[in-house]
Parts: C-alpha cells; sequence; structure tokens
C-alpha cells in the first residue's frame, strides 16, 4: 500500500496548471450512454476515479479509444448490457451516475446499491424519487436497483427535498430523453451541474436554468455525438492555494476559472493571502506571513464547499487564532482531525463543528487518510509540519489528485511516494 513521505517547513513557490475536473468529468462520462453516436472528451483528468468510470463503461459494452492527450472517444454503438456490477461500484459511489442515463435510453438499468463511505451514509433515494415520478418502476433486489421504464420515462415537476449533486445530475441526464418536459426545483448549483448541462447541450438536449435551482429540460427523442472539453477543476486548485497559504508561499495558478473559487478566495483573503485574479489565472502571495484563523461554515453552491473543508481545518491548525469549522452537507466529514491532533493540532469536536486553535506549528507523524479530501489535508498539514511526516492509504488521494507529488515538487515540496 502506497505513502507519501513529507518533510515539511518549506514555504512553496511556483507556478501550476490545473487539471480537468473530477467531479465533472465522471457525470459526462456517464452522459455519452445517452447517444450511440461517437462523443469525444478533452481535459480528462488522469485519475483512479475516471478509469473507474471507464471501466464501467467498458463493462457495459461501450467502446473506448483513449489518446495521449488526455482525451477519449466514446462509442455509444455497442451497449450490450445495462448492469453496473458490485465489484465496480463499491469502489466508486458516483457509478450510480449511469442509472439516469440507461433507463433513459434503453428502458431499463441495473445498478449496485452503493453503500455509506467513511463521510456518511450518502442515501440515494432523492435520485430513485426523482426517477420514479418520471415513470420508473424501482425495486431493490439482492443489493442491485432495478429500474424499468419500457415505454420510456415522461417529464415531472420534481422538488428535491435536499440538494443533492449527484441526484440532479442523474435527474438532468433521464430527462433529456424523456417525454414532455421536466422541471427540477431546488437542484443543485455546482458549477460541475453546469458543465454536464452545457456537454448535454452540445448533444442536442434542451436546458434551461442550469446554475439556477429551477433546472426545466425539454425532452428530445435523442441525442448526438459531440466533442467537450471538461472544466478545471474548483477543488483541485482551492487545495494548491489553501496548501501554499498554509506554507507561506506564493503560486500562480493557470487554467482555472476563478468565479468557480470565490467564496473560498474570500476565504484566503481573510487568512491574510494577497489574490489577484486574470480571466483564466489566479495568484496568491502569503508574503511569508502566518495565517489568521478563519471561521467556515459548509453549504451547497455558492455556498462553502464540503470539499474544501478539510484544506481549511488544516490551515486553520497553524493560524493565529481559533477558527470554528462547521459541517453541514455531509455527517461525518470531520474525522481528519484526530490524525490532524496526533501533530499537535489543537482541534476539539463539538458536534458538526471543529474548534480549531491555531498553534505556531506541527509536529510530523505517520498519519492515516480516511478519505479523498481528508488526505488532501494531511498532507497540507505534513508541509507545513517540522520533521517526518508519512501519510498512509494514499489510494484515496489518487482518486482524487492527478500527480499530487509531482505538482507539489515543482513547488518546491520535499514529498515522495513510498511503495511499501
Ligand atoms: C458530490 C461530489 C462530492 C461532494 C458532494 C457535495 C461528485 C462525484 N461528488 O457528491 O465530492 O462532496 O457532491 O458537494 O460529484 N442526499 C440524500 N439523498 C440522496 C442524495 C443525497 O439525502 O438521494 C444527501 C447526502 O447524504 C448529503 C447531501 O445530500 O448529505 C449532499 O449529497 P450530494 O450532493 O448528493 O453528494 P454527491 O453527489 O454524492
Amino acid at each position: 500500500m502506497g505513502s507519501l513521505l513529507i518533510r515539511g517547513g518549506r514555504p512553496l513557490h511556483g507556478r501550476l496548471k490545473v487539471s480537468g475536473a473530477k467531479n465533472a468529468a465522471l457525470p459526462i462520462l456517464a452522459g455519452t450512454l445517452l447517444t450511440p453516436e461517437t462523443t469525444r472528451i478533452h481535459n480528462l483528468p488522469h485519475l483512479h476515479d475516471i478509469t473507474t468510470m471507464m471501466e464501467l463503461l467498458g463493462c457495459l459494452g461501450v467502446g473506448l479509444t483513449v489518446d495521449e492527450r488526455l482525451g477519449i472517444e466514446v462509442d455509444g454503438s455497442s451497449v450490450t448490457n445495462v448492469r453496473a456490477p458490485y465489484e465496480l461500484v463499491k469502489t466508486m459511489r458516483a457509478s450510480i451516475l449511469v442509472l439516469g442515463p440507461l433507463l433513459a435510453r434503453f428502458g431499463e438499468a441495473e445498478v449496485s446499491f452503493p453503500g455509506g463511505c467513511a463521510i456518511g451514509s450518502r442515501p440515494v433515494d432523492l435520485h430513485l424519487k426523482g426517477l420514479e415520478a418520471m415513470g420508473a418502476d424501482i425495486t431493490i433486489e439482492e443489493g442491485y436497483i432495478k429500474a424499468k421504464a419500457p415505454g420510456g420515462l415522461r417529464g415531472a415537476d420534481i422538488t428535491l427535498e435536499t440538494v443533492t449533486v449527484g441526484g440532479t445530475e442523474n435527474l438532468l441526464m433521464a430527462a433529456t430523453l424523456a417525454r414532455g418536459t421536466t422541471v427540477l426545483r431546488n437542484a443543485a448549483r455546482e458549477p460541475e451541474v453546469v458543465d454536464l448541462a452545457q456537454f448535454l447541450i452540445a448533444m442536442g438536449a434542451k436546458i434551461s436554468g442550469q446554475g439556477s435551482s429551477t433546472i426545466e429540460i425539454e425532452g428530445v427523442p435523442a441525442l448526438q455525438g459531440c466533442d467537450y472539453t471538461v472544466m478545471p477543476d474548483r477543488i483541485e486548485a482551492g487545495t494548491y492555494l489553501v496548501a501554499v497559504a498554509a506554507t507561506g508561499g506564493k503560486v500562480r495558478l493557470e487554467g482555472v476559472i476563478p468565479t468557480h473559487l470565490a467564496i473560498v478566495l474570500d476565504k484566503l483573503r481573510e487568512a491574510g493571502a494577497d489574490i489577484s485574479i486574470e480571466s483564466d489565472a489566479i495568484e496568491l502571495d502569503m508574503t511569508g506571513r502566518r495565517p489568521s484563523a478563519v471561521a467556515i461554515t459548509t453549504a451547497p453552491y455558492p455556498g462553502f464547499p464540503t470539499d474544501m473543508q478539510a484544506q481549511f481545518t488544516a490551515l486553520n491548525t497553524i493560524a493565529e487564532g481559533v477558527g470554528r469549522v462547521t459541517e453541514t452537507v455531509f455527517e461525518n466529514r470531520l474525522i481528519q482531525t484526530h490524525e490532524m491532533n496526533r501533530m499537535g493540532a489543537d482541534i476539539q469536536i463539538e458536534g458538526n463543528t471543529a474548534i480549531v486553535t491555531g498553534r505556531p506549528t506541527l509536529r510530523g507523524a505517520p498519519v492515516m487518510a480516511s478519505d479523498l479530501r481528508a488526505s488532501a489535508s494531511l498532507v497540507i498539514a505534513g508541509l507545513v509540519a517540522s520533521g517526518e511526516t508519512v501519510v498512509d492509504r494514499i489510494y484515496h488521494i489518487d482518486r482524487g489528485y492527478e500527480c499530487i507529488e509531482e505538482k507539489l515538487q515543482s513547488l518546491g515540496a520535499d514529498i515522495r511516494r513510498q511503495t511499501s
């Protein structure tokens, strides 16, 4: 099992190119199932989760051709199977995103029921309720969600009880081929949902309102192939900005959409960073200062992203002052704080809030990653700590960060992968 060995205490400096967004690429790849024609997707990140989604598409019978420039050609004419097996779904919950497209195009789908994960129970009830409202007949048998709509799906007016990114994406994809109009209310407004909608529009779907909380979709009989470039990864960008800020360094991030990071940049400014913005670049300079503690409360977009919570908790551990971090989206997403305390951090948990009292420094220690963003936060803690930190179980990090050690090395970090 791999680990990362970090010798911390150096300010990071340099420039980085941001990769394609994992959380946009996954639904877009699932969305290719909506057409028998060929789609070409560009700017895919090299990540485990992307490979898993490609494996899943391959297992459904889709033809895939990968080029050397992070692109993939998907031929949806050869789908022979509508069952997403347990072996793949258990390694990646986002596999549930094939449910809507398969059901919409083939009138049936079977997807292994995704279990809970380290950050909470993560149900998919709203995906299923929405599909039922569109006329699907859904049963759960032997651990599989079995969905049928032999006469096709029909448009429906659906209000999502909770803002759900995956639920909005699944229903959005399903609605593109449904008979009539679907309205999704209390829809997720995340940029990744908008990117998926733009991809579907490029395939001929009729969608309006993406990026607002009401999305309207007028079903069409068929979708066509297209060429599409995945948006930049705002969470990867935010993670590097926090890592640089925590070490007191300076960075220029390129190939990024600064508006997607508005609230994250506000919090970094509050922590003391000088930030300047261009149309597709962000420069952050901490001028060697120790950050000030910041208060965070996670919420659906445009609120503070839960996927940036752990990284800001790491920043607060070495900040001046006390920072309260409240997690409202997932029930069990403060677990990394126990590992940080092992590195000398002072974090108390009260319900869904972490009260982080900043210390001048952390001490390196062996720590264990429990989920994707938690592992990124432990890497940040390792980069600021004195001495050696070994972050174990980094398969979590490879699910969401492309070449993390190379990118950090290019900024001057002393970090290397160990395979034993
Ligand atoms: C996506 C992101 C993940 C991010 C999360 C919230 C992908 C692949 N993953 O996850 O990185 O942290 O959005 O921004 O894009 N819920 C229900 N019933 C449902 C669906 C969700 O109760 O049917 C609840 C969840 O338990 C959670 C909340 O809704 O408390 C938000 O979850 P959701 O937005 O669906 O997260 P994902 O799409 O799984």
